[in-house]
């Protein structure tokens, strides 16, 4: 082969792609408030997200990445300290792990120790107790967290209705002139995140750490009525199967509490907890969270072009993520609190100057991985990549007395092989990695009961009321969960007493409509997935990581 430039170029990216990370690049973490893969990258063909795309094109996107509970404040606490909601003891909004669990460093803050001025902008952190009322400041990040005044307004009744009066709808596209304050919280956020860009232009200021928190689409579904003209109605279609699976335990039914609240649903006179949306309103909030998600789309592509023009694009690492997903009409199920794939799984979208970006990826195909990963990996990954001094090790069986460590594994070695398989022109789906990868990866939701409930709520029960806890692992084909009691005191499962069974092919399966935990057929399939998910996540690591821990 003749020595071209290609091969030198090759060569060295090859050393660069093995060598240790010191870069003390930026970082820009952005989290998108209950957002589900309904992006195009995701190859979700309602999805209209030019620039979510384009930042996919120069990123590795993870296909199978889960949240550890879906729901806001315990999915956060857990991605943000690394620990799991077992660790944290936090399954609802109501307590502080450094006061419930232990004072646990957290990933900005672990930044910030590291010479990083730490910014939150938005929702990072769930506000209220869970956070210390404070988004954990003076910890976590080196000025005040800002949070966009119109956030004020999130309930207030501001959606026009067609009788000319306003409403506090779950579907609200506005005119943003006529709002309160002439704005909306994430058109503030974004100012806010320009502000700090430009002021970090030219700066010969430290490295920074930038969390952009968008609030949707998160309901109610508020978004400048302009982004729904690109969802036509008549492009909006239900999922195939969009009613109660006959074989689902009704513990695993989450009643959709928040949409039923809002003034437009509860108009409908939906029966409790079963009943379905009416199928043309069904397409309606379809509509609206897709034009919601290309709403948020703008904001990141603007978010996006202040990062270039500021000259930081090459020297800032980015990370877009959902908090966790959310229904539509799956399983005839809304909204999130619950053990389903719509629900636990979540875009991950990673770019690393010089090493996602460096090579044009010239084909159709994204880079792209299909290990299994989970939120709490993000933490000892973002400081393997910025070369911190320290990543964070594998936390001990009991870790409350731990400061910094993880229940999550860098996925670095997993970008350096995807990407060197498509520099090598190696087919692009990484399965031997797979393989060697986490086996399994869990996510958790609590009941106060067997059946749906609206006192106590049961779509999100308090601690005290926590009897049952629903463990889910997800493998490479498979879906398992347990519904097992639960002791409220010692923050365990009591596997004597399993209440219901899940499993779900998703070789044959993939929209999880058949329960085939108790098929004959697949005793022995439940018996080692039992196994495995009560074992817990620790025995699912990849090898590397298991010898480490022994
Ligand atoms: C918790 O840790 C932080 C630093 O990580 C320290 O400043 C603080 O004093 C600790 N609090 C307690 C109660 O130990
Ligand atoms: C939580 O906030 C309160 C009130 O601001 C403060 O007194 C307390 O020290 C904070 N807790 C921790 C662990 O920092
Ligand atoms: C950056 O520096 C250039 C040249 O000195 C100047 O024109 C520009 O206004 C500066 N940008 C900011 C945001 O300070
Ligand atoms: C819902 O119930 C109310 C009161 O029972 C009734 O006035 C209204 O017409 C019902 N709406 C629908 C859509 O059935
Ligand atoms: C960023 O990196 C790319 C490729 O590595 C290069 O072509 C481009 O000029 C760089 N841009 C800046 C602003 O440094």
């Amino acid at each position: 082969m003749p020595v071209t430039n290609e091969i030198i170029l090759h060569s060295f990216y090859l050393f660069a792609l093995f060598s240790a990370f010191e870069s003390k690049d930026n970082i820009l973490f952005i989290v998108v408030d209950d957002l589900r893969p309904a992006l195009g990258c995701y190859k979700d063909q309602m999805a209209y997200t030019p620039n979510i795309d384009t930042l996919a094109k120069n990123s590795i996107l993870f296909n199978n990445a889960y949240v550890q509970q879906a729901l806001c404040a315990p999915s956060r606490n857990s991605f943000l300290t690394s620990r799991r909601p077992d660790t944290l003891h936090l399954y609802d909004f109501y307590s502080y792990w450094r006061m419930a669990a232990g004072n646990f460093t957290t990933l900005p803050q672990h930044f910030k120790e590291n010479g990083y001025h730490t910014k939150t902008i938005g929702k990072i952190f769930h506000p209220g107790i869970a956070s210390n009322w404070s988004d954990d400041q003076p910890y976590s990040w080196s000025e005040a967290p800002y949070h966009p005044p119109t956030q004020h307004y999130k309930q207030a009744s501001v959606c026009p209705q067609p009788d000319g009066t306003f409403g506090r709808n779950l579907v609200c596209p506005v005119e943003v002139k006529f709002q309160p304050g002439h704005s909306l919280p994430d058109l503030q956020s974004l100012e806010e995140a320009t502000k700090f860009l430009h002021a970090q232009s030219n700066s010969t200021l430290l490295p920074f750490f930038l969390a952009v928190g968008f609030h949707k689409p998160h309901v109610p579904l508020k978004y400048p009525t302009k982004y729904r003209e690109l969802h036509p109605l008549d492009s909006i279609h239900l999922p195939s199967a969009h009613w109660r699976p006959s074989f689902l335990p009704t513990v695993a039914w989450n009643p959709w509490t928040d949409l039923r609240e809002r003034d437009d649903v509860a108009a409908l006179n939906v029966s409790f907890p079963f009943g379905p949306i009416p199928d043309n309103y069904a397409r309606l909030v379809i509509q609206s969270y897709y034009a919601a998600v290309s709403y948020i789309d703008d904001l990141v592509g603007q978010l996006l072009s202040e990062l270039e023009a500021a000259g930081l694009l090459n020297t800032t690492i980015i990370l877009l993520i959902g908090d966790h997903g959310w229904s539509m009409a799956e399983h005839g199920e809304w909204s999130k609190y619950s053990n389903f794939e719509v629900s636990v799984r979540v875009p991950f979208i990673l770019r690393v100057p010089g090493l996602t970006d460096s090579f044009k990826f010239q084909h159709k195909e994204y880079l792209s991985s299909s290990v299994l990963v989970e939120l709490v990996d993000i933490f000892p990954t973002l400081a393997e990549l910025a070369g911190l001094p320290i990543v964070p090790p594998l936390c001990p069986v009991n870790s409350s007395l731990v400061k910094l460590c993880t229940e999550g594994v860098s996925v670095v070695p997993v970008i350096q092989d995807a990407v060197f398989r498509k520099v090598q022109g190696i087919e692009t789906r990484n399965r031997y990695l797979e393989r060697k990868w986490k086996t399994g990866v869990f996510s958790q939701y609590p009941r106060p009961g067997v059946f749906p409930t609206l006192k106590p709520n049961s779509d999100k029960p308090r601690l005290k009321q926590i009897k049952i806890m629903g463990y889910s692992l997800r493998t490479l084909r498979y879906r398992y969960t347990e519904w097992a009691l639960f002791d409220r005191q010692n923050f365990k499962p009591d596997w004597k007493y399993v209440i219901a069974r899940e499993l779900y092919d998703h070789q044959l399966d993939p929209a999880e409509n058949m329960n085939v935990a108790d098929r004959s057929f697949m005793s022995e399939t439940v018996h080692v997935l039992s196994k495995q998910l009560r074992a817990g996540w620790r025995y699912s690591l990849p090898k590397h990581m298991l010898t480490r821990s022994n």
